[in-house]
């Protein structure tokens, strides 16, 4: 859907930058050339101007060696639709049914992922690929798993809010009738007043988006041990078999960071200073091999989007960040634990099972994955379907094809076969890895009350 609504643009980028001069005019004692003379000795009358009844200048907090993310010249941050959103991202009443929100696919708990191989909308249809977790995604040059078209967060949110295929939200009701929902309940009409100062009626469906996305920018996750080790001077918190795990990671015999690479490990991060490179973004990772050509038909990846045979296959690399708690793992949630082990699952809670428990037979399982060179497929076409074993008959998910021509993968592959190769490695370095990968939890996130249900 077009985001014809989304035309409303607001004159807050120009407040808030003139807000932010008059800011720096009191913490620094610089002086700003195209001030005058008078100006300059008193800049509390400018901020005086400016600021009343303007929203604040955002304060981002981020972790220690985060850099700011970009955002919309539309949509800048504000503590007032970052406070907004939060209460939007869990409202029922922005379903069609007034059954489900944002938040029943996306878990605080799991790094607002699901735990599922797929989800189901309000009228209990499959989505075709897996819930994506949620943090630091004000860094993506692009959303979504393989829709190269949804740039911002705000173009990407009419997807859940309206789309049809499949219907998650299905919002597909009049703003007037939204209005009325929302009206007289938590306070929202102070809530969108406030986020939304200048305008005559601040409850829209532009102003919903605006605010979900602005509270999805500020969910910012960088407080890992891996983190602490890294940027927070505290050694201590990664291990030595983390440590050895991430030079194996980092090395030219895994591979693994050509691709997970930069400060969220997906070779995705957009921020205020740089700008990304968009077309590697995506890569086949050797996931199918389906008759020598890449994936089922039935998630054939970036190619969907642009048409061109060269993206078959091809998704976004995820981040590898909070990695332990957004298992089922890939596009379509087909390399898990087993479900006895999966905490998420009747029959790992009859179990006992953990968290960590789980990740940490998913993760080998990726790693398996990556050193055979990949996956060959020779038992037909898969369908993404919720029964595991019903929708990957041909397990053990890994067979091997590196080192095999009969099997490799065929001219047709779109696999870079440069990177995703067979590689050797000896089970101390897969447990290393494995334990590199576990550091990058950030705990603190999980539970941060900024982020809950309100
Ligand atoms: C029915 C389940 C469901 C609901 C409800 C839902 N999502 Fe999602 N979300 C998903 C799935 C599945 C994906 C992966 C989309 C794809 O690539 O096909 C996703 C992907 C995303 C992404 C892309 C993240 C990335 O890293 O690229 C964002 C952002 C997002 N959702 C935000 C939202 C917001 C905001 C809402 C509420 C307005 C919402 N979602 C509601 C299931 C859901
Ligand atoms: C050629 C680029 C590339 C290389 C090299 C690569 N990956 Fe990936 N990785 C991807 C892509 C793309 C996906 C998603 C594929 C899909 O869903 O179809 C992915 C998915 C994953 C996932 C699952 C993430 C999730 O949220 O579902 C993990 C874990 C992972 N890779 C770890 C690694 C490790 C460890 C290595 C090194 C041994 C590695 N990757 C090497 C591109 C790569």
């Amino acid at each position: 859907m077009k985001s014809s609504k989304e035309k409303n643009t607001s004159s807050y980028p120009l407040f808030s930058s003139v807000l932010l001069a008059a800011v720096l005019l009191i913490h620094c004692n610089c002086k700003i050339p195209f001030l005058s003379k008078e100006k300059e000795e008193n800049p509390f009358i400018l901020l005086g101007l400016f600021a009343l009844n303007q929203p604040q200048v955002y304060q981002w907090n981020l972790p220690p060696g985060f850099p700011v993310p970009r955002v919309p010249e539309d949509n800048p941050m504000s503590q007032e639709k970052v406070d907004l959103g939060r209460f939007l991202f869990y409202e029922e009443r922005l379903s069609g049914n007034n059954s489900k929100s944002c938040g029943s696919c996306h878990f605080q708990r799991l790094a607002f992922s699901d735990g599922k191989i797929l989800s189901t909308g309000i009228s209990g249809e499959k989505t075709t690929r897996n819930s994506q977790p949620l943090f630091n995604v004000a860094y993506n040059a692009r959303q979504t798993w393989n829709n190269i078209l949804l740039i911002s967060l705000e173009q990407q949110m009419h997807v859940p809010l309206f789309g049809e295929n499949p219907v998650e939200l299905g919002l597909s009701i009049r703003e007037e009738e939204i209005r009325e929902r929302l009206r007289g309940v938590k306070n929202y009409s102070e809530l969108f007043q406030k986020a939304f100062p200048n305008e005559a009626e601040p409850i829209s469906v532009t102003n919903i988006i605006k605010s979900i996305a602005s509270f999805q920018r500020s969910m910012i996750s960088g407080n890992s041990a891996f983190d602490k080790a890294t940027y927070q001077g505290q050694a201590s918190r990664l291990t030595p078999s983390a440590r050895r795990g991430f030079n194996f990671f980092s090395s030219e015999i895994a591979e693994c960071f050509h691709c997970h690479d930069g400060i969220n490990f997906n070779d995705s991060t957009f921020h205020s200073n740089t700008s990304a490179k968009i077309e590697p973004l995506y890569h086949n990772n050797a996931l199918y091999n389906v008759a020598g050509t890449g994936n089922p038909s039935s998630n054939l990846g970036l190619i969907e989007v642009t048409g061109n045979p060269a993206h078959r296959g091809g998704f976004k690399t995820p981040s590898l960040r909070n990695i332990a708690l957004t298992f089922p793992y890939m596009h379509d949630g087909s390399i898990s634990c087993d479900d006895n082990l999966n905490p998420n699952l009747p029959a790992g809670q009859a179990n006992g099972a953990t968290i960590n428990g789980c990740a940490t037979q998913a993760l080998g399982k990726v790693i398996d994955h990556y050193s055979n060179g990949g996956f060959n497929s020779t038992c037909g076409a898969f369908t993404s379907g919720d029964t595991r074993n019903a929708s990957f008959p041909c397990s053990p998910h890994i067979t091997e094809y590196g080192g095999n021509s009969a099997l490799a993968p065929s001219a047709q592959s779109t696999v870079d076969t440069g990177l995703i190769r067979r590689f050797p490695i000896q089970p101390q370095e897969k447990t290393d890895l494995i334990n590199f990968l576990l550091s990058l939890t950030d705990e603190e996130f999980i539970v941060d009350p900024r982020f809950s249900r309100p």
